[in-house]
Formats: structure tokens, C-alpha cells, sequence
């Protein structure tokens, strides 16, 4: 079997196992995942699980090919809309005497400890009545999650007046406080191939899933989400992160008619919004998160110039040959995107190809246009001056 037969095998593995896609502009990322298990590539992968016939190689991988980025108070305007004392009142109605929370994907725990705070500033100065059950895929995850314990920098998004509140300074680090830790429990779960709710969980009030669902292909994010809305008691509220949403606007419009009540379903995300937040998670150095972003803005408007032109931003450094794809389609698209083409004769670069490189600067150098405000929201603070400048340098070593 050829190297690339048994990376798509893997990348097969990975999306039965866990809904994870990964497409073409990923198997750079799928080989490191690979090595980073301690198999030397795909073929010795495939070779080690049908040896052992273990689960455990399986798990590693998911472990590594899984993206954990997550951050305290992330999004928190979303969270910060929850209402828990509308919660508690409809868990009494019901008989419970807690707020069943689901975090359902929660890394290494920033989020539902982020809840837990939230509810506990809601209900204070007494204890809140809520339980909070994290779940996610991925074993490591779970274990950091389950410490509770988390570098300076990592806390630095709780609000300076909260973090004596519930964390302790240990050593270098701040471990969760256990009044706090008090409230949330952690479990491993398959969101694809696990019930919902989890083996021996009761239905839950409020289902918060973000920056999960965009990792999954369209079909598969959409069942995830009804098995997610499926694990609510009834009245109960599915949180979904405003990406994550946007594969399900015919879903929402049902919704909406008929009145239910889902605060976090009930926005719509724009693609203009969401090339944003891949600028974010780009600039902020979170590749697989701006590519994954990416991948569906695209499904849902191939045509997005912004879309396939950052693409190829995120790809150059790594895989110079897919960002010439992604950067062509740009120019296919618009032929007068200056910057694009800038870029493409960048990319031609990389791969050493001097002639295509000479024709795409001097494609950049022909549409350059400073009055042309069309992509600021991508481009940003940079300077046309300086492009131009910096595509004659090329232009001229190249020739
Ligand atoms: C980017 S993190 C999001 C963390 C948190 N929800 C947030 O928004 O900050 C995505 C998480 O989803 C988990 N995940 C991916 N596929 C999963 C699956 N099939 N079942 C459960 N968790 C999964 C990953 O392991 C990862 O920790």
C-alpha cells in the first residue's frame, strides 16, 4: 500500500472513531499526529493496530489529531446570557433540586470550570444549585481537566476580581479551588459514537457544545446536534457556539417557528463573521482552528474570495503546494486581488518555481490599487506601499 493510501486510511479511522474531517489541507497535520504517537508514519500506524488490536494506539491518536485549543470566559457574552435563576426555577418545577450542566467537548476543563464560576457569581453568597458533567473524546484532555491545575498564562482570561475567588496559587501554577471543583464532574464520551445523554447521566437544563461541531463534516455536526438537543430535559436550552451554528440555519428557522426556546441557537452567523473569527484564530497562531473555520465558510459559500485567500495564508508556511491552490481559486475568483496574487508569487517561491513566481508578482504588481478598501477586513494594518515594494524587489532578484 502507497504512503498515501494508508494516511487516508488512517484519516478514514479518525472520522468513523470520532466525526473529526480531515480533509486534503490536513495530512500534513494527520502525519504529525501519526509521529507524534511513536509510529514512524501511517503504514507502521496501521501496522501497530492490527497487531495489538488495541485501543489504545487508536485513543493516542485521537488524543493527538483532536484540537484542545479553549480558553477561560472564552466567548463569554454567550455564556454570560445564560439564565440561571430562569434554570433553577424550571429544575424545581421539575422536581430536581440542581441545574444539570452538560460541557460536552471541554478540553481540558477551561470550560466548564468557566460555567461553574459563572453560576457561582449568579447565585452568590450561597453555593449555586447546579452540577456540571465535562465530557470530551480525548483522555489527556480529561486528565488536565481533571487536575484542575493550569499555568499562569492560561488563567489570565478570569476577571483579575474572580481568580482569588476560585483559584489557588500553587507552586507556579493555580489550581481550581475546591469549592469549585466541587460543582463539576469529568467523563470521556464520544459525541459520534457514545449515548447522549452519557451512560448513566439524567437529561440535562442547559447543553453547552462550542468550537466542536465545526470540526465534524456538515451531516455528521447535524446529528451530533440532535442527539445534543435530545439530551435536554424537556424546556431545556442547547448552547451551540455561534460557528458551530452554521450549518443549521434550516434547522433554526424551524426553531424559531415554532417558538422553542434555544438562546443559542437563534442566531444566525455570517459569513463576514465568521472569516473574522478565522482571522482571529489565525493571527493568534491556532492553524487547525482557522482552517477548520474555514472549511466551513467555504462549504457554505464556495465562492468566498476572503475564504480561499486566507487558506492559502495559513498553508504557505507548511504546505506551500496547497496554498497555490487555495490562492489561485482566490484569483480565479477575483483576478484583481493584488495581495493574493502577492502571496501566490510567494508561494511559486517556496516550491522554487522562479517563472510562475515572476508571473504572479508581476500579476500583484499590475492590480495593485491603494484606493481599493475591498479586503481591509483581511488585510488589515498592511501597507500597499510596502507590498509594492517588496513585490519590485522580488520581481527584479528574479530576473
Ligand atoms: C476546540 S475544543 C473546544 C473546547 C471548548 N468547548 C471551547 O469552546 O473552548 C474541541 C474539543 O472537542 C473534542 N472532540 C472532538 N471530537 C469529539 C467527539 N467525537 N466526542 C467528544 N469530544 C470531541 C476535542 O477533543 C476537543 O477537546
Amino acid at each position: 500500500m502507497s504512503e498515501q493510501a494508508a494516511l487516508e486510511r488512517v484519516a478514514d479511522l479518525v472520522r468513523r472513531e470520532s466525526g473529526l474531517e480531515l480533509p486534503a489541507n490536513r495530512q500534513a497535520a494527520l502525519r504529525a499526529a501519526i509521529r507524534r504517537t511513536g509510529a514512524a508514519g501511517p503504514d507502521e500506524f496501521l501496522a501497530l493496530i492490527a497487531r495489538s488490536g488495541s485501543r489504545a494506539a487508536v485513543e493516542r491518536l485521537l488524543d493527538e489529531v483532536t484540537v484542545q485549543e479553549t480558553s477561560f470566559y472564552r466567548d463569554v457574552r454567550q455564556l454570560e446570557a445564560i439564565g440561571w435563576h430562569g434554570l433553577y426555577a424550571a429544575a424545581v418545577r421539575a422536581d430536581a433540586a440542581l441545574v444539570r450542566v452538560w460541557s460536552a467537548g471541554c478540553a481540558t476543563g477551561e470550560e466548564a470550570y468557566t460555567l461553574a464560576m459563572l453560576a457561582s457569581e449568579a447565585f452568590a453568597p450561597g453555593p449555586p444549585p447546579v452540577e456540571i458533567v465535562g465530557t470530551d473524546i480525548s483522555g489527556a484532555a480529561l486528565g488536565r481537566a481533571l487536575a484542575g491545575r493550569y499555568g499562569p498564562r492560561r488563567v489570565r482570561t478570569v476577571p483579575s476580581g474572580l481568580q482569588d475567588r476560585y483559584l489557588a496559587v500553587d507552586g507556579g501554577a493555580l489550581v481550581v479551588r475546591p469549592a469549585l471543583r466541587r460543582l463539576v464532574r469529568f467523563a470521556r464520551h464520544n459525541l459520534v459514537g457514545d449515548v447522549s445523554p452519557p451512560a448513566g447521566e439524567a437529561p440535562f437544563d442547559l447543553v453547552v457544545c462550542r468550537n466542536v461541531l465545526i470540526y465534524f463534516d456538515p451531516e455528521t455536526a447535524e446529528r451530533v446536534a440532535g442527539s445534543l438537543a435530545g439530551a435536554l430535559r424537556a424546556g431545556g436550552t442547547l448552547l451551540l457556539g455561534a460557528a458551530d451554528q452554521l450549518g443549521r440555519a434550516q434547522r433554526l428557522g424551524r426553531d424559531e417557528a415554532t417558538g422553542s426556546s434555544h438562546p443559542g441557537t437563534s442566531v444566525h452567523t455570517r459569513p463576514d463573521d465568521l472569516l473574522a473569527h478565522a482571522v482571529a484564530a489565525a493571527d493568534a497562531g491556532n492553524t487547525e482552528e482557522a482552517l477548520a473555520r474555514i472549511g466551513l465558510l467555504l462549504a457554505h459559500d464556495p465562492l468566498n474570495v476572503g475564504g480561499h485567500f486566507l487558506r492559502g495564508l495559513v498553508e504557505l508556511p507548511h504546505d506551500p503546494r496547497a496554498a497555490v491552490d487555495s490562492l489561485r481559486r482566490a484569483l480565479l475568483i477575483d483576478p484583481r486581488f493584488s495581495v493574493a496574487a502577492f502571496q501566490l508569487g510567494r508561494a511559486y517561491d517556496a516550491l522554487g518555481d522562479e517563472a510562475e513566481a515572476r508571473t504572479a508578482y508581476a500579476q500583484a504588481l499590475h492590480t495593485l490599487d491603494s484606493d481599493d478598501l475591498r479586503y481591509d477586513q483581511l488585510l488589515g494594518q498592511i501597507d500597499l506601499g510596502d507590498v509594492a515594494t517588496a513585490i519590485r524587489a522580488r520581481i527584479s532578484a528574479l530576473t
